[in-house]
């Protein structure tokens, strides 16, 4: 082994020689741990994870909260959040969906618009070798990575069993989501097995049942206005599948001078959802509390980046497959329990609700005896 002079700068061969050796291992271990890291589609810790989040709509309230919700956990794994929104359209939402996938996204978080038409998406995503994690609504009959959501036949179950214990006779209307929406399929059995034996002892009839475009409010409040015509008035309950379309019927209801005396479900705990039940007009909604929705999707998203399965309780058919989910528990809310809710979450601040109300009427509120 050849001793080192003092003060001598590069002209010596060998350790020229020995300086270029070690470059090339260095080279040669660093492009075999990159082959073997990309043989098993496993991510290099040290580059940030690209995750694309596609919504349906970013209309409503309860979407725009999943965003800020996702943003956020992904900001605390260092990962990085491309949303994209369809608004309805399936053509675009694919189209969205290849354009994330051509700019390299290593895994996507899909709001379906259309159960079955998303299907097309998850093939896009496995020709890339990319995950897909079905966001709150099921993607039928396609491989994804994970479904991850609530109890959504739960969620149906505790509107008509809090409608059905305010209106226990007569006619019940019931007001569902756009059948695309795998969710709004199990909101509605969950709904009709919670009503089927008062059915059975015939003290209530299903009236009538209609199926919402888009979760649209103004089609939520045609449906009812000619519910409310053809029955003359004579409906005992009204279940609608989410605050939105309450708000619709609501305000049909209202046309009649029949607010606040014909109970109607809802769902999402949005701000006006949440003022209509403290005004009375509304009887309930359900709150699905989205932060731990968001932070185990991200999680879930990072874990499948880097080649690992999350842990989840349960699988699920989606039709052609049995795929891994994570189904999280949805709360009944009506005016008892609002504040040990939604308020002590922090979901909506005693300061927002206050601020959507007239004056006086949150003190009236808040001072009640329940
Ligand atoms: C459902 C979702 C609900 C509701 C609705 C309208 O799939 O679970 O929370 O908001 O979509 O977008």
């Amino acid at each position: 082994m050849m001793r080192k002079r003092e003060g001598q700068i590069g002209n010596c061969g060998s350790h020229s020689r020995e300086g270029k050796m070690r470059v090339k291992q260095t080279i040669f271990i660093s492009i075999l741990l990159l082959s073997l890291a990309l043989s098993f589609n496993v991510r290099p810790e040290e580059t940030p994870v690209r995750i694309g989040f596609l919504l349906d709509t970013l209309k409503l309230e309860r979407w725009q909260r999943d965003v800020k919700l996702v943003q956020a956990r992904a900001e605390e794994l260092g990962a990085k959040i491309t949303v994209k929104s369809a608004e309805g359209d399936d053509d675009l939402q694919l189209q969205q969906a290849n354009q994330l996938l051509d700019a390299g996204v290593n895994v996507l978080l899909v709001v379906a618009h259309d159960a079955e038409k998303a299907g097309a998406i998850v093939q896009a995503a496995q020709r890339k070798g990319v995950p897909v994690i079905s966001y709150d609504r099921l993607i039928k009959n396609s491989p994804v990575s994970l479904y991850i959501s609530f109890d959504n036949v739960q969620v149906g179950k505790l509107q008509a069993s809090m409608v059905l214990a305010a209106a226990p006779k007569g006619r019940f209307f019931l007001l569902e989501g756009p059948p695309s929406d795998n969710n709004a399929l199990q909101f509605e059995r969950g709904q009709k097995l919670a009503l089927q034996e008062a059915v059975d002892a015939a003290s209530i009839t299903i009236f009538e049942e209609e199926w919402c475009h888009q979760w649209n409010r103004t089609a939520a409040y045609e449906a009812t206005a000619a519910a409310l015509k053809k029955s003359d008035g004579k409906i005992a309950a009204i279940v609608a599948a989410n605050d939105e379309l309450a708000g619709g019927a609501i305000q049909a209801l209202k046309d009649r001078k029949l607010a606040g005396r014909i109970p109607v479900s809802g769902q999402d705990a949005d701000l006006p959802g949440v003022v209509r039940i403290i005004r009375g007009t509304q009887t309930m909604t359900v709150y699905k509390p989205l932060g731990p929705l968001a932070k185990r999707a991200v999680d879930a998203a990072v874990a499948l980046a880097h080649g690992s399965k999350p842990a989840t309780s349960e699988s699920i058919p989606n039709g052609a497959y049995t795929v891994p989910a994570i189904l999280l528990q949805p709360i009944a809310v009506d005016q008892k329990n609002l504040g040990a809710t939604v308020i002590s979450d922090g979901f909506h601040t005693a300061e927002e609700i206050k601020k959507a109300l007239s004056p006086g009427e949150w003190e009236k509120f808040s001072t009640r005896k329940r």
